[in-house]
């Protein structure tokens, strides 16, 4: 981790390619979580009616490198940029995942567990505002 590089959190929305099988999903929790766990960046990614929604939280360089893979990233287009800003606190304190079926993690993979419970989603966030609408 870099003491001097600020903390950002950055927010947008986006459209699967393809529909994403419960299998996908894990496999986006999977990789997902253990990258952000070592870089140690919270937020939640929803993903819901083929859409995501995903607020990422961290070091701006770990931000960074992570915006511009998921950028590249082809189970998804239509990407929007909804906000992307220096935090003095964070909102969120793990990093989580939400989709269809995601309660069934718990039963069959335990060690994700951590990645699907006790989603935190503060409701003042823009994410869930822009959500909301
Ligand atoms: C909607 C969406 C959200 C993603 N979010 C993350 C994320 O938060 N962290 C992450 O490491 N990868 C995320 N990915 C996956 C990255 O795009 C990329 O596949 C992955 O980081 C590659 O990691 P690697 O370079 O270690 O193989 C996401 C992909 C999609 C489609």
């Amino acid at each position: 981790m870099n003491k001097n590089s600020p903390l950002i959190s950055l927010c947008y929305t986006s459209n699967t390619t393809e529909e994403i099988s419960f299998l996908g999903s894990l496999r986006l929790l999977a990789h997902s979580f253990l990258n952000n766990q070592k870089y140690n960046i919270t937020g939640l990614l929803i993903y819901k009616n083929n859409q995501f929604a995903q607020v990422i939280e961290g070091d701006e360089d770990a931000i960074e490198r992570i915006w511009s893979k998921i950028q590249r990233d082809t189970r998804h287009k239509d990407i929007q940029l909804l906000s992307k800003e220096p935090i003095v606190h964070r909102s969120f304190t793990k990093w989580s995942m939400l989709f269809p079926e995601s309660d069934k993690v718990v039963e069959y993979f335990p060690d994700m567990v951590e990645a699907v419970k006790d989603l935190e989603m503060p409701v003042n966030h823009p994410l869930f505002k822009i959500l909301a609408k």
